[in-house]
């Protein structure tokens, strides 16, 4: 049976009053709190910069709560009994002496130890040493970062160096949040815990893939950071490429991090290199300009608040994507992101391949592949598109293809879908390392979308123009029409 206390926590976080941290990491805490999943002697530390005491501190995180959860989970008294948790110190992370404090806070009777770095990652390094010199951290304690894990292979080098000095590499979560997404847990049951689709998961049996994760929102007060990044480093580099590996992985052994993780690891060294020769078929990178969005009309991406009115960065990338192995082998996945789309979502598309004889009206012929439509967020579920005769003494053989739907809120009822930030925050305090990103992972993605950046840049080209509100530069659309295939909401 699992000891009660296994989940007892002392939780000191970095970065404590910063935006991610109000936004999703005391939001998910609280939740997990309302859940009774946040041991009753569970404490949280939380640290920054400015000069607060705890009271003025909750204060302030109260009224943070009450904006960022929703209106039907947030109780006033809750919120308020859950703060009761949480000390607030001033801390100057440059300050070794101050990391002393940390552990007296501790005191004697003691949870597990987690440190959460809610700070840029040039700041993991020298939270790390410092922690360590003043022995506030030993081989049991967990810790937490975010990504970006650098910019690059290189400086994503030195940070896990910098990490990988003061802990093992099973003491390290870093996040990549999708992977805490419900529905994208759920691509591992869809996958392994049905036969139907693993017998029919390979080159055999599927002809293409599209991967796309949309979204209306523009850049807006991320401006700064975002110019550094730009949406390959920012979706693909992370989120885009772990949910193609879900997709593609082999089964793994079992459930544990190190089957799922190597598995994983396995697709993105099969990734094929994107050469300049390919970069005109494969690769499409946008800027987005001045458009409407949800019915209202917004600036293009230069013309944002604090930006450089020259700046070349993309805000949609679109890949065609192959995996050299014997599974993929002529199957490509075309994977697309951007900011400023028509909507919020994210869906996978599976495309089978149709059927080797095809006996029906010729003129239906398009409609024979089977789809697999996994909606990831929002309206979480599934459905498969399949095809049957119309009914009717007059419609002869005319086929129809309709769905076999499964909307996850109508068959398993309404409940509340945790944040994903609620599920990693859990396997964190469980000390589950199966959803969070293995050091090679991170070094082998960057590896492949290095090569992409370093073509971009030799070729000097600039990104190609979207108006806000639409699916991206039409050179996207071409990308896929050029091998006789449309993008889903185009069919
Ligand atoms: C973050 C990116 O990792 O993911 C953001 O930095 C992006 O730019 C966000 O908006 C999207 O996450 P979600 O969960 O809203 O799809």
């Amino acid at each position: 049976m699992e000891d009660p206390d296994s989940t007892r926590c002392d939780l000191i976080v970095f970065g404590a009053m910063g935006d991610l941290a109000q936004r999703k990491l005391f939001p998910a805490l609280y939740q997990l709190y309302r859940a009774g999943l946040l041991h009753r002697a569970s404490r949280v530390l939380a640290l920054a910069r400015r000069d607060l005491d705890t009271g003025s501190a909750r204060q302030e995180m109260l009224g943070k709560l009450e904006c960022h959860v929703r209106p039907n989970d947030f109780d006033k008294d809750d919120a308020g009994r859950f703060l009761e948790k949480v000390d607030y110190r001033q801390l100057d992370i440059n300050d070794v002496d101050a990391f002393v404090e940390l552990d007296h806070w501790r005191g004697d009777d003691r949870g597990n130890l987690i440190v959460y770095m809610a700070t840029p990652p040039s700041l993991y390094g020298t939270i790390s040493r410092h922690l360590r010199s003043a022995q506030c951290c030993n081989q049991n304690t967990r810790v937490v970062v975010e990504k970006p894990i650098g910019h690059d292979l290189e400086s994503s080098r030195v940070i896990n160096d910098e990490l990988a000095a003061v802990y093992r590499e099973n003491q390290l979560f870093r996040i990549d949040h999708y992977l805490g997404k419900e529905t994208v847990q759920n691509l591992i049951a869809l996958r392994f815990a049905n036969n139907l689709f693993a017998s029919q998961w390979d080159q055999n049996h599927i002809s293409h893939v599209e991967i796309t994760v949309a979204e209306s929102v523009g850049i807006e007060s991320r401006w700064g950071y975002f110019d550094q990044a730009g949406q390959i480093r920012d979706m693909i580099q992370n989120h885009l490429l772990q949910l193609l590996c879900l997709i593609a992985m082999d089964p793994p052994a079992d459930l544990s991090a190190d089957s799922i993780r190597d598995e994983k690891v396995k697709i993105l060294k099969a990734l094929r290199q994107m050469t300049p020769e390919l970069m005109n078929t494969h690769v499409v990178r946008g800027q987005y300009t001045a458009g409407n969005s949800e019915g209202r009309p917004v600036p293009g991406y230069r013309e944002e608040k604090g930006a450089d009115p020259g700046s070349q960065t993309e805000t949609f990338v679109a890949l065609k994507v192959e995996i050299e192995n014997w599974r993929w082998s002529g199957v490509p996945f075309y994977i697309r992101t951007g900011k400023r789309l028509p909507e919020k979502l994210s869906r996978i598309i599976i495309h089978f391949k149709p059927a080797p004889h095809y006996i029906f009206d010729p003129d239906q012929q398009h409609l024979a592949n089977n789809k697999l439509i996994i909606r990831l967020q929002p309206d979480e579920g599934m459905a498969l598109q399949i095809l049957t005769k119309e009914h009717g003494l007059d419609k002869g053989m005319r086929l129809r293809q309709g769905p076999l739907e499964l909307t996850f809120s109508e068959t398993f009822g309404h409940d509340r879908i945790p944040d994903a930030y609620e599920r990693l925050l859990w396997e964190v305090m469980k000390g589950n390392q199966y959803l969070f990103v293995r050091r090679d992972e991170v070094e082998y993605a960057w590896r492949w979308v290095d090569r992409v950046i370093a073509n971009w840049q030799a070729s000097g080209e600039p990104p190609k123009r979207y108006t806000a509100g639409t699916w991206g530069p039409v050179a996207s659309i071409a990308m896929i029409t050029r091998d006789g295939r449309s993008w889903y909401e185009d069919a």
